[in-house]
């Protein structure tokens, strides 16, 4: 069964970086007036309470989003993801960590569906309590309950796939589920979250997914720590984007030295930011 609770790590460098994309694509898909559908295949609990015993076991959150929600000097689309947190946290005390559900509902508007896929019932169950009727939630495999959703009435849609990979075989579900998703609904924008690790499967992902996506891509990746002896733990993480919208790169070729300046261990930390536009 699944062990995995994302509690464990909201709002660490990795979530910083996939929220700052997430709401950067969900801003420009809002820049027209026709709705879109926004899927996450693997959405959390939707928010976590950082106070609580998860939150601080290991308190990654404050080498994340800690460490940079009360700068003013972030660029924008940084500026952006911070200026979302704190609508979350108003009294300017960091209590809240809005995932990405949470991030996106706040973003969408009348005219926008969301759908939230999350197979753990715990998060499920809070997941539930926090939406009610106001999303379509399914405690499903998101792999798999994509298809039915694809494409959607509008033509236009964001779909977040986001896994633990805490299962190997996360990393070859993740380019089916692409492959299959890409076949029924070629023009959507997707968005793969993946942890940067010292493991074949994890460095081997980004050329994997370019090589699905022929009709234009979007890689960034932040790395924040140097590499354990014993080979484990994350070194950082990336985003990978099918179909980004027009505008992303520039947002990010800003915020990545930014964020790898701010989150990143001193002679450790470095970004990366490549894209192809057919
Ligand atoms: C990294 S967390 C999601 C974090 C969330 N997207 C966010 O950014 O706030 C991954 C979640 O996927 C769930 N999960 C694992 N395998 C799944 C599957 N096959 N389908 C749906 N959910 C799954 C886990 O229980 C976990 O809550």
């Amino acid at each position: 069964m699944l062990a995995y609770r994302h509690a464990f790590h909201a709002g660490n460098a990795a979530d910083v970086l996939k929220h700052t994309v997430l709401l950067e694509v969900l801003a420009r898909m809002a820049a027209k007036d026709k709705g879109f559908l926004y899927v996450d295949t693997h959405a959390g609990a939707g928010s976590y309470r950082l106070g609580e015993r998860m939150a601080q076991r290991l308190a990654e959150y404050e080498g994340g989003v800690g460490a940079l929600w009360r700068r003013d000097d972030a660029p924008p689309a940084v500026a952006a993801y911070l200026a979302a947190i704190r609508e979350f946290n108003r009294d300017g005390v960091l209590r809240v960590y809005p995932g990405s559900p949470r991030l996106a509902a706040a973003r969408l508007r009348e005219q926008d569906q969301m759908v939230l896929f999350e197979l753990h019932p715990s998060d499920y169950r809070a997941l539930r309590a926090e939406f009610g009727a106001d999303a379509q939630l399914r405690p499903e495999d998101g792999f798999n309950g994509l298809k039915a959703l694809l494409p959607p009435p509008t033509r236009r849609g964001v779909v977040l796939i986001d896994p633990s990979y805490e299962l190997d075989s996360d990393y070859t579900r993740v380019l089916g589920c692409l492959r299959d998703a890409l076949t029924r609904f070629a023009t959507g924008v997707y968005l793969v979250w993946y942890p940067q690790l010292q493991s074949l499967e994890s460095s081997q992902l980004p050329r994997r997914l370019k090589a699905l996506a022929p009709a234009g891509w979007l890689h960034a990746q932040l790395t924040t720590d140097a590499p354990r002896a014993d080979g484990f733990g994350l070194l950082g993480s990336g985003m990978f984007v099918i179909n980004p919208p027009y505008g992303l790169r520039d947002a990010l070729a800003a915020a990545l030295p930014w964020l790898a300046a701010k989150l990143g261990t001193a002679g450790v930390a470095r970004w990366v930011l490549d894209a192809h536009e057919p």
